[in-house]
């Protein structure tokens, strides 16, 4: 069977090429395909004729949406209607990703994870336009997964980030005295080798609509950069600090736990503690044995 991959090269489409090794995987990087352009996406795809489209391309920087909110919109709402139109051309199925940053708008601040049933409150541009496209998703293609992650972490890094958290902290804590980390900002960190794993199991439902796909458990990025020290063996202090201490051009979520309900209520929610995860991906960078 046959399954075309936008971000092919991407922190979780790399982890999904992997895994997905025992189809016929079609990887499209951004040089192969631009999702913001319809007629480039259906020239790509209908070479192909893939029976399963799964949609990672995105514009993830969240602070730069906030000044280029054309782009943002037109890759991650147009960008998304694109592949859903072209999917539903092919009669394919479509897996598209989506962010916890759909969440956490609210007045009142949240405290307990969202499921696939609350109603998403965006804070932020990237948040918005990932709403957007989500949507645009479900109007047009009939048979879609929307799968709602959160906090990436994966051995590749983000292309569109140019690296990853996790790269970051062990690289500042080997060249500083102490650390200074975010600590009013809770979400599920989540290994995209997992998600990949995952999404290649839910894809072969028919359970389509949105699944929240996180590992189990929550974290500040405070409470993570520990952990990773931690694991990694590193003594460098760390200190909590409050968002208002660390401005960024975007609002970000106080809290975006995502709850995985939907795989719970079908029996498929055996997603382990993100700190499991984090060590696998340490031994996997070769950080620790
Ligand atoms: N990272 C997170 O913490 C996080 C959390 C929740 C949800 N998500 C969602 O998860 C998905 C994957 O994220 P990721 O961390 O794997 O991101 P990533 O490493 O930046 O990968 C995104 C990929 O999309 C490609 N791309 C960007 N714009 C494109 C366009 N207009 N047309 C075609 N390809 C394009 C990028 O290529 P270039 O780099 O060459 O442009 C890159 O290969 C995204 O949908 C994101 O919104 C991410």
């Amino acid at each position: 069977m046959k399954v075309a991959v936008t971000g092919a090269n991407g922190q979780l489409g790399t982890d999904l090429c992997q895994t997905l090794h025992n189809f016929d995987v079609i990887p499209f990087t951004h040089a192969d395909i631009e999702i913001a352009d319809v007629v480039s996406v259906r020239e790509a795809m209908l070479k192909h004729n893939p029976a399963i489209i799964i949609n990672t391309a995105a514009y993830v920087r969240v602070d730069d949406c906030e000044d280029k909110k054309d782009k943002a919109f037109s890759v991650n709402a147009l960008g998304a209607r694109n592949v859903a139109v072209v999917a539903q051309e092919l009669g394919a199925r479509l897996v598209h990703i989506s962010t916890d940053y759909v969440f956490g708008g609210e007045a009142e601040p949240r405290t307990t994870p969202y499921t696939e049933f609350d109603t998403p409150v965006p804070l932020s541009i990237y948040g918005k336009s990932k709403l957007a496209g989500e949507n645009l998703v479900r109007h047009f293609c009939l048979r879609h997964f929307i799968v709602r992650a959160s906090g990436l972490f994966g051995t590749a890094g983000s292309s569109g980030k140019g690296g990853n958290f996790i790269e970051t902290m062990l690289r500042l804590a080997r060249e500083r005295d102490e650390l200074k980390v975010v600590n009013d900002q809770v979400f599920s960190p989540t290994y995209t080798g997992d998600l990949a794993r995952k999404i290649a199991q839910l894809m072969a439902t028919d359970y389509y609509g949105i699944s929240h796909i996180t590992n189990k458990g929550a974290s500040s990025w405070y409470e993570f950069t520990v952990e990773i020290l931690k694991l990694a063996g590193i003594t460098t202090p760390v200190v909590p600090i409050t968002s208002d201490q660390y401005p960024q051009k975007a609002r970000r979520p106080r809290y975006s736990v995502l709850d995985n309900s939907h795989l719970r209520l079908l029996g498929m929610d055996d997603m382990r503690p993100w700190q499991e995860a984090l060590k696998d991906y340490l031994v996997a960078r070769g950080h620790i044995t």
